[in-house]
C-alpha cells in the first residue's frame, strides 16, 4: 500500500485523484496539503505545509508554480519522494527541480498521461523506421476553445521524442500561411485546432509515398493525468536521489 500526501488536493486535479485512489486498494491518501479547504475530503487536510508530518512514501503535486519552491524545499527536508505535475515553472525552479533531485528522488512531467508517454516511446521506434525511409512526419492537435497556448506543450513534446530519435536533424514548422514552398524533409509540421470541449487530441502522421500511417491519443477527461501520476507514485516510492520521468514508469510496465 503506497502512502500519499496530495499536495494541491482541493483543486480539480487533486479531486480527481482523491477519487481515483479511493477505488485503488494499492493506495492511500494519508494527507493533503492547501491553502484553501472546507473540509470536504476524508484525509487531514493541511493549510500550511510545514504542520503536515504525515508519514507517507510520496507526495503527488497538482498546484500552482508559486507553491514549487517551498514544496521541493519541504520534500528535500522531509526526503520525501515528489510526483512533480505542476507546469509553467521558471528556468530558476527548473534548476532548482535538478538541484533537489541530488538528495531525493523526483518525478515531473508536463503529461502524466501512460497513454501519451507510450505513445512517444512508439514514435521513437517509428521514426527510426519511416523517417530514415524519407516518409515526411506532421502532427495535428487538437484542444477546447479556452486553452490560451498554441501548440500544445504535449504536441511539442511528441515533436522533440521524434526529433531526438532521429539525432535532431528536424526543425518545426508551425504556419505555412506565409510562404509559397514545399515542406523540407527534415521538417515536423506541427498544427493545432481550437473548438468547443475537446479535452485533447494528438495525432502524428507519417506520409510516405503510397502509404500514411498515423498514431492517435485521445483523452476523454483529465483523470489520465491523474492515473498517471498516481502510477508514477507507486513507482517513486523507495527509489533513491534522482531525476526520474514517466518514460521511467512505463519501462517496468
Ligand atoms: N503534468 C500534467 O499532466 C498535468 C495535467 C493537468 C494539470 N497539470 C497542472 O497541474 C496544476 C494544477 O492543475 P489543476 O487543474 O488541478 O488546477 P486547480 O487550480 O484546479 O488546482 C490547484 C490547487 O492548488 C492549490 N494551491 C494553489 N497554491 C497553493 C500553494 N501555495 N500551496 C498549496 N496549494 C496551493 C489551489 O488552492 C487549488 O486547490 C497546473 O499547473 C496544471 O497546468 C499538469
Amino acid at each position: 500500500m503506497v502512502k500519499i500526501i496530495m499536495h494541491g488536493c482541493n483543486g480539480h486535479m487533486g479531486q480527481v485523484i482523491s477519487g481515483l485512489v479511493e477505488k485503488d486498494p494499492d493506495a492511500e491518501i494519508v494527507a493533503g496539503i492547501d491553502v484553501a479547504d472546507q473540509g470536504k475530503n476524508s484525509y487531514p487536510v493541511y493549510t500550511n505545509m510545514e504542520e503536515c508530518q504525515v508519514e507517507a512514501d510520496a507526495l503527488i503535486d497538482f498546484s500552482s508554480a508559486k507553491a514549487t519552491d517551498a514544496l521541493l524545499a519541504y520534500c528535500e527536508k522531509r526526503h520525501l519522494p515528489v510526483v512533480l505535475c505542476t507546469t509553467g515553472l521558471s528556468e530558476e525552479q527548473l534548476a532548482k527541480v535538478e538541484e533537489t533531485a541530488r538528495n531525493v528522488a523526483v518525478l515531473k512531467s508536463a503529461n502524466m498521461s501512460l497513454g501519451i508517454n507510450t505513445l512517444m516511446k512508439l514514435l521513437q521506434d517509428a521514426a527510426k523506421v519511416l523517417a530514415t525511409a524519407g516518409f515526411d512526419i506532421e502532427v495535428v492537435e487538437k484542444h477546447h476553445r479556452l486553452k490560451l497556448d498554441a501548440p500544445s506543450g504535449t504536441a511539442l513534446a511528441l515533436a522533440d521524442s521524434i526529433n531526438e530519435a532521429m539525432d535532431n536533424q528536424y526543425h518545426y514548422t508551425y504556419d505555412r500561411s506565409q510562404r509559397r514552398q514545399m515542406r523540407d524533409d527534415k521538417e515536423i509540421g506541427i498544427s493545432a485546432v481550437r473548438g468547443g470541449t475537446i479535452v485533447g487530441e494528438h495525432e502524428v502522421i507519417f506520409a510516405g509515398p503510397d502509404e500514411v500511417i498515423e498514431f492517435k491519443h485521445t483523452a476523454y477527461s483529465k483523470a489520465v493525468f491523474g492515473k498517471g501520476a498516481i502510477e508514477a507514485a507507486k513507482f517513486l516510492a523507495g527509489k533513491p536521489a534522482g531525476k526520474y520521468d514517466m518514460s521511467d514508469v512505463i519501462s517496468t510496465k
